[in-house]
């Protein structure tokens, strides 16, 4: 079950081989699961449908790998550490048997509340152990988890719920964060009351509130566990079977459900974990992001826990009670890995280095990075303050379209270079394209960044939309899965991200597409139009730039500033809301009606002179006023 590579040399040799022989490659790790029935081929593909399958006809559960496999050796080995929000407060510890039988019972009240293979259940819970413990009870009898970020407004959870046709909504009470609490339930609430589909409510007990409960509809968790078994059958499941749904924005219209399978996404997650984070038995691994977000579906949840890890999940934030809130944490418990992103970073950064150098901070081997292109700045500070220049940064690029890292350092045996996610791992065959969509073969270049051919935890489609997921994917360069990202490939050949290509933003290592805050913005009576653009921010990586066109340019533009933050806290929630918005009376537009976001790119990124050729603008004179009033 080690599936490490162990030197340098090695990952070549290997890297070699999986190109030239992938579903041997595959097929050798893939044996090392536990699989109720074996699969008879390993791969079948086609990049124009896109129609992908892995490990064929194979039956598998992923909580048997991921919890009863481990019983025999693990069984009072910790599965999961909880660090709750608050220092004073005690964390939260459960070795792989208690975690078997927390899952087991919660499968059972799920089978009791009528849940069944194939149904989707909605998860809208704060980072306590019964998320964890709600998504592998999904898995554990087939149903479809959809996590929803828990800071998504109600708007945004009632889309996902409706466009998942989701039966069930598992929550809480409300959630701590910081020195916050924030109602969960009554967002619920609101957002199911234009959800036919839900039947049920399940809810946690998480602050002692009490909120409104349903009569038939609404349950506590606490008393649906009640008299439940602690022994569950795990659902055989196909291979290729849903595992998961996992919203996420692209450059057009509403978020989509983008959907990982069973088998492959079971042997890629546990694989590119112990590889990137060089993961040796007694370790214990903490990644930071929040479980709403592909980062902690697959590294906090799958691919440690299939792998026999303890894995930590952290209930609160950075900077809470002080900014040395990560360094304490990582020296109570021992981390050994440790996960997270740019901005939590660069946040940090801000607040000096004391708050870093007051902790030893001696039990780390590997850092990680990851969500968006670390700044070099970031990247030296967090290798010398965090990791004494002892510790390896690897900075790991991929998406939750791709279900794991893509390409990424492999803890201390490949060479670093700050900024550089590196080099691909084994089975994954990235390549850049020039405009023209022509493969580019050399070094030291920059284009589209694409993959050629498919890795066991690719998406496999947008659910209940395969032609979105080939016209988003497969249709802008044929034969190959475009990512959305620009890239560089260096003389050595290690990649560099740049980042997005398309009409994505990521804000602080949240993706959102322009076209969906558009639509948010424009959701707002008093508004005729508007262009969201994202522009370099010094926390956030990338801030939102909203120009806004009102019917009657408002007199009080504070008044109406709030008012537009609002309605898109209203619509998506307060993480997508726009750090700059400016009124103006018009859009640049080519003659056929078209906006030319590089013109509005340009000024919020403060390069007025950089605009280049404006002849083709309807009414030029629009530019002139938009760079005048730029903030
Ligand atoms: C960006 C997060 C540079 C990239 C796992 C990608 C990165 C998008 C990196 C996916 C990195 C992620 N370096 N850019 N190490 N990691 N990105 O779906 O633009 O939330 O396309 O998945 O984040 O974001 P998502």
């Amino acid at each position: 079950m080690d599936l490490r590579i162990k030197s340098f040399d090695e990952y070549k040799e290997k890297y070699r081989q999986s190109v030239k022989n992938p579903e041997g490659f595959w097929d050798e790790i893939a044996k090392t699961f536990s699989w109720k029935e074996p699969y008879d081929k390993v791969l079948e593909w086609d990049f124009d449908g896109p129609d992908v399958k892995w490990f064929l006809n194979g039956k598998l559960n992923i909580t048997e790998n991921a919890l009863d496999r481990h019983l025999e050796k693990r069984g009072n080995k910790l599965a999961l550490i909880w660090e709750p929000n608050d220092p004073k407060e005690r964390p939260i510890r459960y070795t792989y048997r208690e975690l078997y039988e927390k899952v087991c019972e919660f499968a059972n009240a799920l089978k009791a509340q009528g849940i069944e293979k194939g149904d989707v259940v909605c998860i809208y819970m704060p980072m306590i152990p019964e998320l964890t413990i709600a998504v592998l009870a999904c898995a554990r009898i087939g149903a479809v988890h959809s996590v929803v970020f828990a800071g998504f407004s109600a708007h945004a959870v009632a889309d996902r719920v409706n466009d998942a046709k989701a039966k069930m909504v598992i929550t809480a009470d409300g959630l701590n964060r910081g020195a916050k609490q924030i109602p969960l339930k009554r967002v619920v609430d609101e957002a199911i009351e234009n959800c036919n589909c839900v039947e049920s409510v399940i809810v946690y007990d998480c602050l002692g509130w009490s909120p409104n409960m349903k009569e038939g509809r609404d349950h506590w968790w606490h008393d649906v566990v009640q008299t439940m078994a602690k022994e569950c059958p795990a659902e055989p499941m196909d291979a290729e079977d849903i595992l998961f749904i996992l919203y996420t924005s692209g450059s057009t219209g509403k978020p989509k459900g983008v959907v990982h399978t069973c088998g492959g996404y079971m042997v890629y997650s546990a694989y590119s974990f112990q590889n990137v984070f060089q993961y040796e038995e007694s370790d214990i691994y903490w990644c930071t992001a929040d479980i709403g977000w592909i980062t902690g579906h697959t590294y906090i949840i799958y691919g440690p826990l299939v792998s026999g890890a303890t894995t930590m999940m952290f209930e609160g934030v950075p900077t809470y009670p002080d900014p040395g809130r990560f360094w304490q944490v990582i020296d109570k418990h021992g981390v050994n890995q440790f996960y997270t992103a740019p901005t939590a970073i660069r946040a940090l950064m801000a607040h000096g280095e004391d708050h870093v150098l007051s902790y030893s901070l001696d039990s780390l081997k590997v850092l990680g990075s990851v969500g968006e292109p670390i700044n070099e700045e970031a990247w030296r500070w967090y290798h010398i303050h965090v990791g004494k220049e002892r510790c390896p940064v690897v900075d790991s690029w991929w998406q939750t379209e791709t279900g794991g890292i893509m390409i990424s350092g492999l803890g201390d045996i490949s060479p670093m270079r700050p900024s550089h996610a590196g080099y691909p791992l084994p089975g994954i065959q990235p390549v850049l394209l020039d405009q023209e969509g022509k493969e580019i073969t050399e070094n030291g270049v920059e284009g589209y960044l694409c993959v050629k051919f498919p890795w066991p935890s690719m998406l496999r489609t947008t659910y209940r939309d395969h032609e979105r997921c080939r016209v988003t994917y497969f249709s802008h360069y044929k034969g190959h899965y475009f990512t959305g990202d620009g890239a560089k490939r260096d003389e050595n050949g290690m990649y560099r991200i740049i980042g997005r290509v398309d009409d994505v933003i990521n804000v602080s290592g949240h993706r959102f597409g322009t076209a969906e805050i558009e639509e948010a913005i424009n959701s707002n009576a008093a508004v005729v139009e508007s262009a969201v653009v994202g522009y370099p921010h010094a926390l956030k990586g990338q801030g939102i730039y909203a120009y806004v066109v009102f019917e009657k340019m408002p007199e009080d533009l504070e008044t109406a500033r709030a008012e537009i933050i609002e309605t898109v806290v209203e619509e998506i929630g307060r993480i997508a809301k726009p750090e700059k918005i400016q009124f103006v009376s018009g859009l640049p537009k080519t003659r056929s009606g078209k906006i030319m976001r590089r013109i509005l790119r340009k000024i919020a990124e403060g390069e007025p002179d950089k605009l280049g050729d404006t002849s083709t603008l309807l009414d030029p004179d629009v530019v002139d006023e938009i760079v005048n009033g730029a903030q």
